[in-house]
């Protein structure tokens, strides 16, 4: 397909435009992981520019798994070692372990777009694309921000073992985009909100100022990302005649391996649209 373009010049130009099924699996594919953040940035942008089609049909399938480096190692969650933040190692581990999250939620923004698109009706998909491009073009930001930081602290991603908890996560929700928002935002991310601003005090109880301020971004922008889960939740459940918190709760006895942690943060879920309702008392 192709589409006219205005260029920074204000040239008027024809440009070829990707399909967002395809461009999406550009980033899943993409196996360098600062690599993968600058190209799902760019495609970020070229959404932004109209490069982007989305109206038609792809016939492109998302990987299994995306591609990825062969370190870090990948560890069960319960072999990961232990964090003490007053040394610096163990800052190195918390924020290690965020970019290996921040990682996983490139892949999972762009999973969305390659795997569900065509699943959203026409008339919502343009909406649908910008929401979850959005989110994959923070979630890039996100881990190159914490990629820095790690590297002014003689250290970077890769160099300690990670697990593999939300890819895991991730395939158990293939098949349908209902249990992806279910579980993808409004458990896995909702849980961010829950324990971040506990990280952000502790950095800053030990006076590492810089990595509390990053943290205080991310945690500010999740907000966000959880509100769109919750948007879309809501809205294609009601589109399938079904209740949106019944819908939530079904997919989370169904296809969530571990149970709901508490405390959770109920303004920082309320201010997303995840109210208690939702995510209190799930028999699981
Ligand atoms: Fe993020
Ligand atoms: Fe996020």
């Amino acid at each position: 397909m192709w589409t006219k373009c205005w260029n920074a010049s204000k040239n008027c130009r024809l440009v070829a435009s990707q399909h967002i099924a395809d461009a999406a699996c550009s980033v899943l594919l993409t196996r360098d992981p600062v690599t993968k953040a600058r190209n799902a940035r760019q495609i970020a942008e070229a959404w932004r520019l109209g490069n982007i089609s989305h109206t038609d049909l792809s016939d492109t399938h998302p990987p299994d798994r995306p591609s990825r480096p062969a370190k870090p190692e990948l560890l069960p969650p319960g072999q990961m070692p232990r964090r003490r933040l007053g040394s610096v190692h163990g800052r190195q581990a918390l924020l290690h372990a965020i970019a290996h999250i921040e990682l996983n939620a490139i892949d999972l923004a762009f999973d969305m777009l390659a795997r569900f698109n065509g699943d959203i009706p026409v008339r919502d998909r343009h909406e649908f694309v910008s929401d979850w491009i959005s989110v994959g073009d923070d979630e890039a930001r996100h881990f190159m921000m914490i990629q820095n930081r790690l590297l002014e602290m003689d250290s970077h991603y890769s160099a300690l073992p990670a697990h593999d908890g939300l890819w895991e996560a991730a395939e158990a929700t293939s098949d349908d985009v209902l249990a992806r928002l279910a579980i993808a935002p409004l458990v896995l991310e909702a849980r961010g909100l829950d324990v971040t601003p506990g990280m952000i005090r502790n950095l800053t109880s030990v006076a590492d100022h810089a990595s509390a301020s990053l943290l205080q971004t991310i945690y500010d922008e999740e907000i966000g990302h959880v509100a769109i889960g919750a948007k879309w939740l809501k809205k294609l459940a009601t589109a399938k005649g079904k209740d949106p918190a019944e819908c939530f709760r079904h997919y989370v006895s169904e296809r969530f391996k571990g149970t709901l942690k508490e405390p959770f943060n109920h303004d920082a879920r309320e201010l997303a649209g995840l109210e208690r309702h939702f995510y209190t008392n799930i028999i699981h």
